[in-house]
């Protein structure tokens, strides 16, 4: 069903400071169905791949470091118009600039720590679902 899913990850921040239930309750509310779900950590091999379009950004070591420093849940959500109304969910890339009632506003501590990721495009939301999700894993 492409355009309208996205792929989403609570990350290590956000699961250490126990926010997995408040920000899975915003997702619920704001009417995403969730297609596909997982506890996991990434090994800083998996997180570098993951975030590999970033390979030559100044903050990707420390992107790698962090995003296998602890375990993250990944689902994939359906809605129409996925992509764009997760990314206004979740807020600016920035805490600092997330808008009030968003959950970058809610749970998120800094730039790099975040709280939550959500695909840029429907074609990063295909690759990226593939990437933590095989076929038999969605419902
Ligand atoms: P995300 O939406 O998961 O996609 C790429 C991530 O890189 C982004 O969230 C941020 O957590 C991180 N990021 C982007 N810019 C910076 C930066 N300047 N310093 C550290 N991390 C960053």
């Amino acid at each position: 069903m492409s355009g309208n899913i996205t792929l989403t990850m609570i990350k290590p921040d956000a699961v250490r400071n126990n926010h997995i239930g408040g920000i899975l309750k915003m997702i619920n509310e704001a009417g995403f169905r969730i297609v596909a779900m997982k506890y996991t950590k990434l090994s800083s091999e998996k997180a570098g791949e993951f975030y590999a379009v970033h390979k030559e950004r100044p903050f990707y070591g420390e992107l790698v470091e962090f995003m296998s420093s602890g375990p993250i849940v990944a689902a994939i959500l359906e809605k129409k118009n996925a992509v764009e109304d997760f990314r206004t969910l979740i807020g600016a890339t920035n805490p600092a600039n997330a808008a009030d009632g968003t959950i970058r506003k809610m749970y998120a501590t800094s730039l790099g720590e975040n709280a939550v990721h959500g695909s840029d495009s429907d074609e990063n939301a295909n690759l990226e679902s593939d990437f933590h999700f095989s076929k038999v894993e969605r419902f």
